[in-house]
Formats: C-alpha cells, structure tokens, sequence
C-alpha cells in the first residue's frame, strides 16, 4: 500500500528516498501556519541541501482550512509557480494538513503523488495512513474527497515534543482505539504504559507509534473501500463521537476527546447487547479513565448534554444508512464488529446514559 517510515531524523537522505521511489525531487510543500513556524525553516533547508525544487505553501491552523476556498486558492498559486504533473506534495502537519494536501493531491492534474509527513499523534497514527483525503461541505464533515494513498508516510516520533497536551491525549485516543478493536496484547501494553507515552518517553512512544500504523495499514490492506466491514471498525466510538462534534460545533472538543467519550458509549453498548462480559467492559472503562479532559469541558460538552439530543446529532453523522444507525461494537477486548441489526434508541441512550455515570466520576480531574 504505502511505504511508512517511522525514524528520526525523517527526513535524512530525502533526496536518495524520493527518487529510490520514482518520486521527482519536485514539491509542493504544504504546512500550517504553526508547523511552518516550528519546523519550516529546517524542512525547507533540508530540501535544499538534497537538491530539491519546491513550492511552499501555508494554511491557518484550524479545521476551516480543509475547505473548498482554500483548495481553490491553493490550486491557484500552483497554477501561478507551474506546478504539473511531474512535481509532487508533502503535507506538514496534523490531520488537517494531511486531509487537505491529500484533497489537493489527488485533484490537481488528475492527480500528483502525496507524501505525509504527520506531525500530530492523531496523524502519525491514524490521519496520514489508508489514503482518505477530504475536505469539509458545510453541510458536513469529510464529505468532498478521494481515496488517495500517500506514496510515503514519514513519521517522526521527535515531532511531538512541540505538540500540546491536550492534543497528545486527543491522538492517543486513536491509539487504544486499535488496542480495543485489533490487537488485547497492544491494549494491556498501552494500559501499562499509557503515561510513559503520554509523557512521550521512548521506546514507549515509537513503539506505540509503530503498531498503531502497522494496525491501520493491515485494515486497509484489508478493505481499501470500506466495502466488507473490516475499515469500519475503525469508526469504533465514532458513531457517538460524530455526534459530540457536531454539538461541539467542531471546535470545543478535539476529535480523540470525543472517541474517548465515543469509546466509553460503545463499550457499555457491547456489553448490553450481550457481546462483551463485564470482567472485559470494566478493564475498557478503567483505561478509558486515564484520559485527562480540560476543565469544563467533559462536563460542558458531555455531562449537561442530554442523551436525546446527542442521539439526534448522531443521526446526521454521514456514516448512516438508510437512516439506521450504524455501530461498531466489541467481541471482546482485541476484537471488533459491525453490527448489522438496527439497534433501538432506547439502548442507544441507555448505553449514553451509563456512560454518562461513568464519566461524571471523573469530571473534577483537570489538567
Ligand atoms: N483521513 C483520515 O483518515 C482521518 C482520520 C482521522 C482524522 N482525520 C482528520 O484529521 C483532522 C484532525 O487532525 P489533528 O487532530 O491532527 O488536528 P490538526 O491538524 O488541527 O492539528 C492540531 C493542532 O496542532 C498543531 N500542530 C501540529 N503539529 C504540531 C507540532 N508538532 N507541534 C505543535 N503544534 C502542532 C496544528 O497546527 C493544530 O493547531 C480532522 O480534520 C479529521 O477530520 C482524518
Ligand atoms: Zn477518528
């Protein structure tokens, strides 16, 4: 599929790499405004020394950036620097980034290769690898895009070290995420070594890193176009999560805080649908309570927020069928599904409800 290199540095031996995989040393290089502050200047030094041409572009840092307008203007300025069909993207950035110079990517010219360099947890784990590229319709996430895969994905762990907190926790979501769905030996890993990652202290973080990508990238092997229900376990936690964000207006709420949430609904479902046992339900909740929310938040943008109206704004989440709602649910710790049967409202919010009690145990930690 993709060729995913995890090393620091990343970007030694550019030149040799990108021609080793028929890549023109010809690229557009797209950044945010804060990946271009903290890691442009070295990047765009280390294109040169390689002997690369390139292009740079920048877009703010917010999720309003992976819009049609901005694609629009993008395009312009690479029509303006003759960019064509021999040059190529590198997207700096978080999932944002990755998204959009995917979109652009996969559009421009019918298509020039993109390659990913994440610089967020979330991204280097899940956003840069599989190949959805999209960009936002305001009538909804994700819902302009291509299946585009990056022919490298270039992931440095030593990157994060700039990054905030809270946006660390937001990605390590994503990464107990494939403990829950593929992998019991990964989860009591991550489980034992949860703040040693959060803290970024290797081997633990690479290690995390590592078979989170390799875990995504053996989904996608399986079921590129999400047709045979193996991608979707990825959506784990998603269909309540989509739900938040929404309410959140996609901004009070990172994505991973609202898959945390997401997570708890969906275990407490799999355990009242009579897939998964209590011994395994109560050690997904106690891992789920190592996540550290900003003050107010989990109260504002979960606890005071009623069952029937997170459901309603589930129901607009673009993964619905027939207006049924899809879940995926847990066999047991390591192994996920997704549920055929419509499952009724009425254990939708008691699953939302359970979890609610759950949380609001743990609302006064802060950090
Ligand atoms: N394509 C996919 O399969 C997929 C999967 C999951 C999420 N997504 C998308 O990803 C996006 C979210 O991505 P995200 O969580 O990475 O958010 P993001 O791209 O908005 O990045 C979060 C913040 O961190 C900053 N940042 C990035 N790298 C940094 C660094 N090293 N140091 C300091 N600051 C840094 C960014 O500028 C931004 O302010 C959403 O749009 C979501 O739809 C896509
Ligand atoms: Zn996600």
């Amino acid at each position: 599929m993709s060729t995913i290199i995890v090393e620091t540095p990343v970007t030694a031996g550019l030149g040799a790499l990108f021609t080793t995989h028929g890549l023109s040393k010809k690229t557009v290089v797209l950044f945010d405004e804060n990946t271009r502050k903290l890691y442009g200047e070295e990047l765009l030094e280390t294109l040169g020394k390689e002997g690369f041409q390139w292009k740079e572009l920048v877009v703010p840092a917010r999720e309003a950036s992976k819009s049609f307008n901005a694609a629009y203007r993008l395009y312009g300025s690479m029509i303006g620097a003759d960019v064509d069909r021999s040059w190529n993207l590198l997207a700096v950035g978080g999932g944002v980034v990755g998204d959009l110079g995917g979109f652009i990517a996969a559009s421009y010219y019918r298509g020039i290769p993109v390659i990913q360099l994440p610089t967020t947890l979330l991204a280097m784990t899940d956003s840069s690898i599989g190949g959805k590229v999209a960009i936002n319709h305001p009538l909804g996430k994700n819902l302009i895009g291509f299946f585009h895969l990056p022919e490298l994905v270039l992931i440095d762990p030593s990157y994060l070290e700039t990054l905030p907190q809270r946006e660390i926790y937001s990605g390590m979501a994503e990464v107990i995420k494939y403990g829950f769905i593929a992998d019991e030996a990964f989860l009591s890993f991550l489980d034992l070594h949860f703040k040693d990652i959060t803290n970024l202290q290797e081997p633990w973080l690479t290690e995390a890193v590592k078979k989170s990508a390799c875990i995504k990238e053996d989904v996608i092997t399986k079921d590129f176009r999400e047709t045979n229900g193996i991608r979707a376990t990825l959506n784990f936690g998603h269909t309540f999560a989509h739900g938040l964000e929404k309410l959140a207006e996609y901004k009070y709420l990172r994505h991973g805080e609202a898959v945390t949430i997401g997570m708890a609904c969906a275990l407490v479902l799999s355990h009242n649908l009579g897939y998964l046992d209590n011994v395994s339900l109560q050690r997904g909740l106690s891992i789920l309570k190592r996540f550290r929310f900003p003050t107010g938040v989990l109260k504002r943008r979960f606890l005071d927020i009623e069952s029937e109206v997170l459901l309603e704004n589930m129901f607009s989440d673009k993964k619905k069928l027939d207006k049924k709602l899809r879940f995926v649910l847990l066999k047991r710790l390591g192994e996920a599904f997704q549920l055929e049967e419509n499952v009724e409202d009425r254990a939708v919010l008691k699953a939302i409800n359970e979890a609610r009690i759950f949380f609001s145990g743990q609302s006064e930690h802060s950090r």
